[in-house]
């Protein structure tokens, strides 16, 4: 690139920049700035290629996309405006702009006119970003951020072959793994980039794989208690709203965990180990601003239901009890009902949801998903835990990974198989795929 390319270049990376600082959803300008070195890997071997054009589209392949502005036609003449206002060739606009109209997923299904190799190599380096472990959390941003459900058993993935079907579907973010993101590997143009994403394409489908053999939700017919219905809707309203983890979903399925182990334990008291299961972040100190109000909320309405005292001075001693940050500074002993209760609520700290519950902790904190330079901790005590401003990967580190050894029954062992593997290659292929941007 010749000095004025390069100048160029600055300014249509301040352009993108200042777009895709509005996005945090999987869009955001570390996206971008991912595509933009990917295909400087790409262009390595092919120095035919014409280098200013394949990174000025790679820095504005996002800026006008249709899922991202409601008016994309106006955006994009914006973006024509600006470019024009470089004074580049106009023959380069045109260029830059039928690369970017024809890269798209969705476009391809309209059998848009094929790429030339410029084209190609920004195309190849966006969907090597839509695969992996950083792809896996900008597909599960993207949902978290618009509300779209993570998985839904009963959902068939369909083929699309044509743009406006796809773009009506309103498939579960597991879904779309299956209707695009499992179909990009084949949908490759270069050598390389196919080189390239041999792992990224493993993992998203060992993750896919993972959520649906870990999707164990209660089943509230086999309650056969009024009381546990109750103290189940008492749950639902606590946590209906979250969004950092904690939902209502994260109690089903450590309730639904808890029935499977009591199978072979048919002489503990269940309905102490699943009003428990319920409760059991109803005061976490992470979730309420005044967990000791919420705390006097739970047992006042324990004793309304005219559950006997020993039985709620029972499920709060375990809640008190079962966390991890409780054990930090020494171990508390617990029964097997709280023993029970602490795996199920553990077995869900592990595995593809549990990377999804940290990932969702950590938006909703606004906490950075890695940085190299901040090592995780060791051997820390409750309070170095707690006011941790620590990144999500560390949390693995500091917690997540620690867990398996921490299990006390073997229902509960033999269930965490498995639960490990994904979440160490879903860290180690964050720490490969990291491209540091500034
Ligand atoms: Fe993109
Ligand atoms: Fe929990």
């Amino acid at each position: 690139m010749n000095n004025s390319q390069e100048l160029n270049l600055r300014e249509i990376s301040n352009f993108a920049a200042d777009i895709h600082s509005n996005f945090n959803e999987g869009h955001d300008f570390e996206h971008i700035q991912r595509v933009v070195e990917l295909a400087k890997e790409l262009l390595l071997d092919y120095p035919q290629a014409d280098e200013f054009l394949v990174l000025a589209a790679c820095y504005l392949h996002d800026t006008y996309d249709e899922k991202l502005f409601d008016d994309s036609i106006k955006q994009k003449e914006a973006v024509k405006e600006f470019l024009k206002s470089l004074e580049l060739d106009e023959d380069i606009i045109i260029q830059i702009f039928s690369i970017i109209d024809n890269m798209s997923f969705a476009a391809s299904l309209d059998g848009k006119a094929p790429l030339d190799l410029n084209g190609q190599i920004v195309q190849d380096a966006d969907r090597i970003d839509s695969l992996g472990p950083i792809a896996v959390t900008r597909a599960l941003q993207f949902g978290w951020y618009h509300n779209i459900p993570l998985y839904n058993p009963e959902e068939v993935a369909q083929i699309f072959t044509s743009k406006e079907d796809y773009r009506k579907a309103d498939s579960s973010t597991i879904t779309h793994f299956k209707e695009r993101l499992f179909l990009l590997k084949d949908m490759l143009n270069t050598k390389q980039a196919q080189d390239m994403c041999f792992e990224r394409d493993k993992f998203i489908r060992d993750f896919v794989a993972a959520i649906e053999a870990e999707w164990v939700m209660d089943n509230p017919a086999l309650l056969n208690d009024e009381k546990l219905v109750i103290i189940r809707d008492f749950a639902y309203n606590t946590h209906s709203e979250n969004n950092d983890g904690h939902d209502f979903n994260h109690i089903r399925r450590v309730a639904g965990l808890a029935q499977k182990i009591l199978e072979t334990y048919s002489h503990v008291d269940k309905f102490t180990v699943l009003a428990t299961v319920y409760l059991h972040d109803c005061y976490d100190q992470k979730l309420f601003v005044d967990s000791l109000e919420q705390k006097v909320k739970v047992i006042n309405f324990l004793s309304k239901l005219e559950i006997e005292q020993d039985v709620i001075d029972k499920i709060i001693y375990i809640i008190d009890n079962m966390s991890f940050s409780a054990n930090m500074d020494g171990q508390k002993e617990l029964d097997l009902v709280g023993q029970i209760v602490q795996d199920a609520d553990r077995l869900d700290s592990m595995g593809a949801i549990a990377i999804n519950r940290a990932l969702e902790y950590g938006w909703s904190h606004s906490r950075k998903l890695y940085d190299p330079s901040i090592k995780p901790r060791h051997d820390l005590s409750k309070d170095e835990y707690r006011n941790s401003e620590g990144t999500t990967i560390n949390h693995f580190y500091e917690k997540l990974f620690l867990l398996s050894d921490k299990l006390n029954t073997e229902e509960a062992r033999e269930l965490a198989k498995g639960r490990d593997q994904i979440m160490h290659d879903f860290v180690t292929g964050i720490e490969r795929d990291w491209i540091e941007v500034s």
